[in-house]
């Protein structure tokens, strides 16, 4: 079944720079978006492509909205969802007082259901729809996050977190048992309908050294699976990992020692790197998830994005709920803009939609699927209002550009800014 829609179209056809590369980006004023069975066939003028269209085709119109892709989240828990904004910590401490005790009411799996459900319409309602998830160490929070999902016909990746030290005895696992757990669920979700898997070793402070070796094993067994985990995040974190593996030359070479940096790892926050590790993480296809809302909330520090970039390393943003404090990525985009400031580095309003869209489909090797509106790929796409309220509406209506009007609906978004949300071209109910 073939439908359009008609609106104002921007995609990103490559990553924009700090110097916002009008090549890269390709905008339709008066746009016409048209997908059959889920999938884009074509974009582009209206005034064009109105005329060859067959008359049944239904024609959905926005006046005065602009179509994006579905925005991608590259590292988010779902578990955390009831923890986001709470008071006074730095990462260990907050691991400790708020995130485990969260994760642990997950030894109830209708509560976790129950959360799912509530985590993925708070996504739809902010435009994302595609996440990389963590879930917790209970094998029924990835059936529950993945079956939701499933239900809603999105793009999703998660995993059950594996954690066998330094935790909580109630959300210990085991090398055995995360291995086992995980490939069960492997075989179970991964590539089922739009859903992957993701090894998802918590990050190697609470993991025994036999257990990142059984995530690597695993990871060698099913190269295709995703592999998702924290890197240098925090200054104590980065510390302690110096004192428990004295003979990896860096943080980063404790995952690629185990088999866990490749292509589609994804490596959250990526703060306290060396340029040895950028070049390595780039050389074996690794990828960094920008998370500035965490990264500030947190005070962990802030992302080099150009470093990075320079470097050829794949780079997504992602919202870090709860250590993150919104699960909007225009909001993330925006906080982005204000750590990349700080350094003196430009975060255009073109590149911002990258790293929330193409940019993150690359980091995920999912660039053949989502991203942009090119012909086959398929039909995730948000509806933005920029008259959402009432001071985005005055501000855009003075805009005289798409880059001045998308960066307006950036700086001030909230999921009043979205005006709907669409999977595999069906507009999501959300409740
Ligand atoms: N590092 C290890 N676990 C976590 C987590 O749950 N959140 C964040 N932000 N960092 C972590
Ligand atoms: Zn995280």
């Amino acid at each position: 079944m073939r439908q359009a829609f008609k609106a104002s179209v921007l995609h990103c056809l490559a990553d924009p720079g700090e110097a916002s590369d009008p090549t890269a980006l390709q905008f339709f004023d008066d746009g016409l978006l048209i997908i059959e069975n889920g999938r884009i066939v074509e974009v582009g003028e209206a005034a064009t492509l109105l005329p060859q269209l067959a008359a049944d085709v239904a024609i959905a119109e926005f006046p005065g909205k602009i179509i994006v892709p579905g925005f991608i989240d590259c590292h988010v828990h779902f578990p955390q969802l009831d923890i986001i904004a709470s008071y006074g910590a730095q990462l260990l401490d907050w691991l400790n007082q708020y995130a485990f005790p969260a994760e642990a009411r997950f030894a109830d799996e209708s509560y976790a259901r129950e959360i799912a459900a509530v985590f993925l319409n708070e996504l739809l309602r902010n435009g994302t729809t595609t996440a990389l998830v963590f879930g917790t160490v209970h094998a029924h929070s990835a059936d529950a996050i993945l079956e939701a999902a499933g239900s809603r016909g999105m793009r999703l990746i998660a995993g059950k977190v594996l954690m066998d030290s330094n935790c909580p005895d109630e959300l210990r696992d085991t090398p055995e048992s995360a291995y086992a757990d995980s490939k069960t669920l492997i075989e179970r979700w991964h590539g089922k309908d739009r859903l992957g898997y993701a090894i998802t070793p918590r990050f190697a402070l609470t993991s025994s050294e036999e257990q990142l070796a059984a995530a690597g094993r695993l990871a060698s067994e099913y190269p295709d699976v995703w592999i998702h985990t924290h890197l240098a995040e925090n200054k104590a974190e980065v510390e302690e990992i110096a004192r428990q593996f004295p003979e990896s030359r860096s943080y980063l070479g404790v995952y690629d020692q185990y088999g866990l940096l490749r292509e589609r790892s994804m490596f959250a926050h990526c703060l306290h790197l060396d340029d040895e590790d950028r070049s390595c993480m780039a050389a074996k296809g690794g990828a960094a998830a920008f998370c500035p809302t965490s990264n500030l909330f947190l005070g962990s520090g802030l992302f080099d994005l150009r470093a990075m970039r320079d470097a050829n390393v794949r780079v997504g943003l992602g919202t870090d709920v709860g250590g993150g404090t919104s699960l909007s990525l225009l909001k993330t985009a925006s906080e982005a803009y204000k750590v990349l400031h700080l350094q003196d580095q430009a975060l255009p309003a073109s590149r911002a939609l990258y790293l929330a869209t193409l940019g993150a489909a690359e980091a995920l090797y999912l660039d053949d699927k989502l991203g942009n509106f090119e012909a086959g790929k398929e039909a995730d796409f948000v509806v933005l209002d920029p008259a959402g309220s009432s001071l985005s509406e005055r501000r855009t209506r003075v805009a005289t550009s798409i880059e001045e009007t998308l960066f307006a609906i950036t700086t001030l978004a909230d999921d009043r800014n979205v005006a709907a949300t669409y999977v595999a071209g069906q507009r999501a109910e959300i409740k």
